[in-house]
């Protein structure tokens, strides 16, 4: 919102320093007043009761009318920033994100894929979000990029509009009390320049493969553990429960963002979730060491 990056984004940010700015006007010009009253009437040792005034119809009227100008203006110019932040009603959305405790699915229905927690966009375009909620209400926020909106369970119409005049990596949160990891529900948004996006959205409809024979061993260990019940990985399963990992090892955090995706946390995480993300749904597995060491070479070469 400070640093926008996108044409709505401008025009919240423009009516939020708008109003900083008044704000901090009338802040300054009544404290002034007041101290400007306070040393000009200050007591001088005389003690005869000053002179007493009933009342002055005409500065009423004028400290009446002039914050219900302000006022109404403030209105109107927040009617202007809704027109230029509303999506448009009658276009199939984008992006499907879905708001779980505590991470973000991601579906790109066109393309027919999902990920989880990092959304890729292409530069300078309007991408249509729908936004829902899997289980309690979450809020969808790119500060840099557009308005924030609440994802509701059991109202999969919400919609937001977000894009990025320059590429780079923009971070999104929850920004609706969710529960004990609300905190660390964050999101990342990638804008690409039109060539990588679509680059980026061709390696993720074609299934990643193992790179080498520990990843191969890897994937045997996913399939065997009960890993398979709740996460997908494209030509192995179809599970929903908890984030898509058919190429978890092209993302740069794992958690939501609590943790970067690195081999050495990736272990960690499978271990002993709990230890990074209090909470969380995963439960930890006892893996032996070469098995844990095999299901992360596998998932890391998930690209
Ligand atoms: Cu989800 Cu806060």
């Amino acid at each position: 919102m400070l640093d926008p990056n996108s044409p709505q984004a401008q025009s919240i940010a423009n009516l939020f320093n708008g109003s900083m700015l008044l704000g901090t006007a009338i802040f300054m010009l009544v404290t002034g007043l007041v101290l400007y009253v306070l040393w000009r009437y200050r007591s001088r040792g005389d003690t005869a009761e000053p002179r007493q005034y009933p009342g002055n119809r005409r500065l009423e009227i004028a400290w009446t009318i002039a914050p219900a100008l302000i006022v109404a203006g403030l209105f109107g110019w927040q009617l202007d920033v809704m027109r230029d932040t509303a999506p448009p009603a009658d276009r199939p959305p984008d992006i499907i994100v879905t708001g779980y405790s505590w991470w973000w699915r991601v579906e790109y229905p066109k393309a027919g894929f999902v990920t989880a927690n990092e959304i890729h966009i292409p530069v300078g375009r309007q991408v249509l979000f729908q936004l829902q909620a899997a289980d309690v209400i979450h809020n969808f926020w790119v500060p840099d990029l557009g308005p924030k909106r609440d994802m509701i369970p059991g109202h999969p119409n919400n919609t937001v509009w977000l894009a990025a005049d320059r590429p780079g990596v923009y971070l999104g949160a929850c920004s609706e009390y969710c529960g004990l990891q609300h905190a660390w529900m964050r999101l990342r948004v990638v804008a690409q320049p039109q060539a990588e996006y679509d680059a980026w959205i061709q390696q993720q409809q074609t299934a990643a493969t193992p790179a080498d024979a520990e990843a191969a061993r890897g994937a045997e260990v996913f399939q065997n553990l009960t890993c398979v019940n709740c996460h997908a990985i494209t030509g192995i399963s179809n599970a929903q429960a908890g984030p898509d990992l058919s190429h978890v090892g092209g993302r740069a955090t794992l958690g939501a963002g609590i943790i970067e995706n690195t081999p050495a946390n990736l272990s960690r995480w499978i271990a002993n979730p709990h230890d990074i993300k209090s909470g969380v749904q995963m439960p930890g597995y006892q893996l032996s060491e070469a098995d844990l060491r095999a299901l992360v070479a596998y998932l890391g070469s998930l690209k």
